[in-house]
């Protein structure tokens, strides 16, 4: 029997799955998915067939896969490949494709589930790599044992740059999150790691050419040459480009440590250990700065063969510029009219030598000028206006500025916005000229030990808007994926979901079980905002916090329940409220000991306001008629006392409330 075929939105609009009908969690959504009432058995006679094409690539590929498929059968795997006919896995490959993934790769693929096999077939390896992920999203499991949902599956991706910004300059990231960044990139098809490998806090490279750079500008903290080497491998096996950033000619401070020379100023200059903006900025007008970066770039493009280089651009300060005789005169020689066409000029010509090294320059926006060339790709930071303009003066664009994750946006504040939203003023020749986008994590508060918190589960959220068709914005059901999404992404190596009860030991020992319920609560507010230099060690209760904890989702879906008349939904809010209000004093009786019960007092009466607010509201849908005067003008107090005026942490569950007072009213 087969289930009509449903194209995601439509997929999506329809009834909640019962439980007759096949239920799945894939993401990012395919852009065409029929399910079936096939079930495949997953069992030890599981084999894989390769009928074509036979690569090194895809063996690796099928067999990290037949490893996570044996992890969740707890059982061997055989790992030789079967006859054609007679496997249960038939991965049929048209071409090995490019080894190095490049932006045109073609990742499509089909992927049909029945009861006795499922064939997979893709025009290129790295379509394969993608298919290979959505079968295992497709494993479910029920009293009879493991299966493979029946499925019919065409799958391409809707943007075709769909990237993630790691900085390892504000923190360093060793190479073993960098690895597992890229294996949880691959589980929801991301295809571009963008490394911001310097900037003022720490260049990150080793260069032999220029060997002070690392030495002066790092504390050790660097990639050695085999090690970037190794990365670019890892990455090209998961279908991944990786681009660097060398952001230049401003947040460059820690070349200067090294190089003084390349700036302004007697110096001595040192490595940046606070955030934000820095003066020193390189010297334009000297050609021995132009030598020294084509050295630089000459040397490290050798270790990336991606076809883009990002040359940063960003933020640059105009005062040195602004105040050095030497660079004014220049400018009034060359008749640059003021320092941003100063900019462009040394834009100009880096963009030279990062052409002469065969590498397509990339910026950030402020690089977006009248006279630049249009062979640069714009990465629009500051806004998706920006990303518009610079497509309408013909511009290759890439769109970060709502996926800024380290500002502690809610997974459904990044996944609504569109690289190309629905209302475009964009002609589709201009639309076109939109590569897609890219989330950014940026280091200031990110340490290895927090960076997979940070990351996870709501890059997989980014991933599905720039994978799935522009129609699948569901939010709920969203969240009902990214719960199931986050535990797989686990299996990879990743730690987000161990984070919090390893973090919340480090500072609250025996009452550590309370943490871990009293976090489920409560969010970092914007930044994260703990820790104004590099020497912070990012222990504290706000780094155990997550930035869209569980219970937020939950809240409201129970609160969408409820109001549709879920009498259990109801029972569980109550709970739930009541949990909210106890904090406060459960809190208080262990502050003595605990510094973080008392960094969390403030949230924690907050958190209570809410709680009591919602216990109210409930208290009057279960007994409308009995609902005391005024309850809900107190309820509406409560929750505006909720709001942080000051402080690290804000709490979650004032918007299940509104739902629910809506509802009563
Ligand atoms: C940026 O956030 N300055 C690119």
């Amino acid at each position: 029997m087969r289930f009509p075929t449903l194209i995601p939105a439509l997929f999506l609009l329809a009834a909640p799955i019962t439980a007759q009908q096949p239920s799945v969690t894939l993401m990012p959504m395919p852009a065409s998915l029929t399910l079936t009432a096939a079930r495949l058995a997953l069992d030890t006679s599981f084999t894989v067939a390769l009928p074509h094409v036979h690569d090194a690539r895809l063996e690796r590929a099928v067999t990290r896969a037949v490893r996570r498929l044996s992890m969740r059968i707890a059982r061997p795997l055989p790992y030789q490949y079967a006859l054609d006919t007679a496997a249960t896995l038939i991965v049929d490959v048209a071409a090995s494709g490019h080894a190095i993934p490049e932006l045109d790769d073609d990742e499509s693929y089909t992927l049909q589930v029945s009861d006795h096999r499922a064939v997979l077939t893709a025009p290129n390896v790295v379509g394969a790599i993608r298919g290979l992920e959505t079968l295992l999203q497709l494993q479910a499991a029920d009293a009879s044992g493991l299966y493979f949902q029946g499925a019919d599956i065409r799958d391409t991706p809707r943007f075709r740059w769909r990237g993630l910004l790691l900085d390892v300059s504000r923190h360093f990231e060793p190479v073993d999150v960098v690895k597992r960044t890229l294996d949880g990139m691959a589980m929801v098809k991301l295809n571009v790691l963008h490394w911001h490998l310097s900037d003022d806090q720490g260049f990150r490279v080793e260069s032999r050419k220029e060997p002070r750079l690392q030495e002066f500008g790092s504390d050790g903290l660097y990639y050695t040459q085999d090690e970037i080497r190794d990365v670019v491998a890892y990455a090209a096996d998961r279908g991944i480009r990786v681009m660097p950033e060398f952001d230049v000619p401003g947040h460059s401070s820690s070349w200067f440590v090294g190089y003084p020379e390349l700036t302004v100023g007697s110096g001595p200059f040192s490595i940046a250990r606070t955030w934000g903006t820095f003066v020193p900025t390189m010297d334009p007008t000297r050609e021995s700065t132009y030598h020294f970066l084509d050295t630089v770039i000459g040397e490290i493009s050798g270790l990336f063969p991606d076809k883009y280089w990002h040359v940063g651009g960003d933020e640059v300060d105009p005062k040195q510029w602004k105040t050095t005789a030497t660079i004014q005169d220049y400018m009034r020689a060359h008749g640059l009219a003021n320092e941003v066409a100063l900019h462009t000029a040394f834009n100009r010509r880096l963009f030279e030598i990062v052409q002469k090294h065969g590498r397509i320059p990339v910026g950030w926006d402020e690089i977006f000028q009248p006279d630049l060339p249009t062979s640069a790709v714009i990465q629009s930071w500051r806004s998706s206006d920006a990303l518009a303009a610079s497509a309408r003066a013909g511009f290759h664009g890439i769109l970060s500025a709502p996926y800024y994750i380290d500002h502690m946006k809610t997974a459904a504040d990044v996944y609504l916005a569109d690289p190309i939203p629905v209302n475009t003023t964009l002609t589709p020749a201009q639309q076109a000229l939109v590569l897609g986008g890219e989330a950014c994590l940026w280091g200031e508060y990110v340490t290895p030990d927090l960076v997979d918190s940070r990351l996870w589960p709501r890059l997989a959220a980014v991933a599905e808007r720039f994978w799935s068709p522009g129609s699948v914005t569901d939010v709920p059901d969203m969240y009902r994926r990214l719960a199931v999404t986050s535990h797989r992404l686990e299996e990879v190596g990743l730690r987000h979901e161990e984070h919090v009860a390893r973090a919340v030991t480090w500072f609250a020992g025996d009452s550590s079980e309370l943490f871990q319920r009293f976090i489920g609560y409560i969010r970092p507010r914007d930044f994260g905002g703990n820790g104004p230099n590099q020497m912070y060690p990012h222990t504290a209760l706000v780094d155990a916090a997550l930035p869209d904890p569980p219970a937020a989702a939950a809240l409201m879906a129970l609160a969408r329940r409820a109001v549709q008349g879920d009498t259990a939904a109801l029972g569980a809010l109550q709970d739930r409220f009541a949990e909210m209000s106890g904090f406060q004093d459960r809190l208080a009786a262990v502050a003595v000991e605990l510094p973080a019960a008392r960094d969390g007092a403030m949230v924690a009466g907050l958190l209570r306001n809410i709680g009591v607010a919602g216990g109210m509201t409930v208290d009057a849908l279960r007994h409308r008629d009995l609902a005391a005067a005024g309850w809900s003008t107190t309820a509406d107090s409560l929750l505006r006392l909720a709001v942080p005026k000051a402080g690290g942490m804000r709490p979650v569950g004032a918007d299940a409330v509104r739902v629910l007072l809506q509802s009563v009213r």
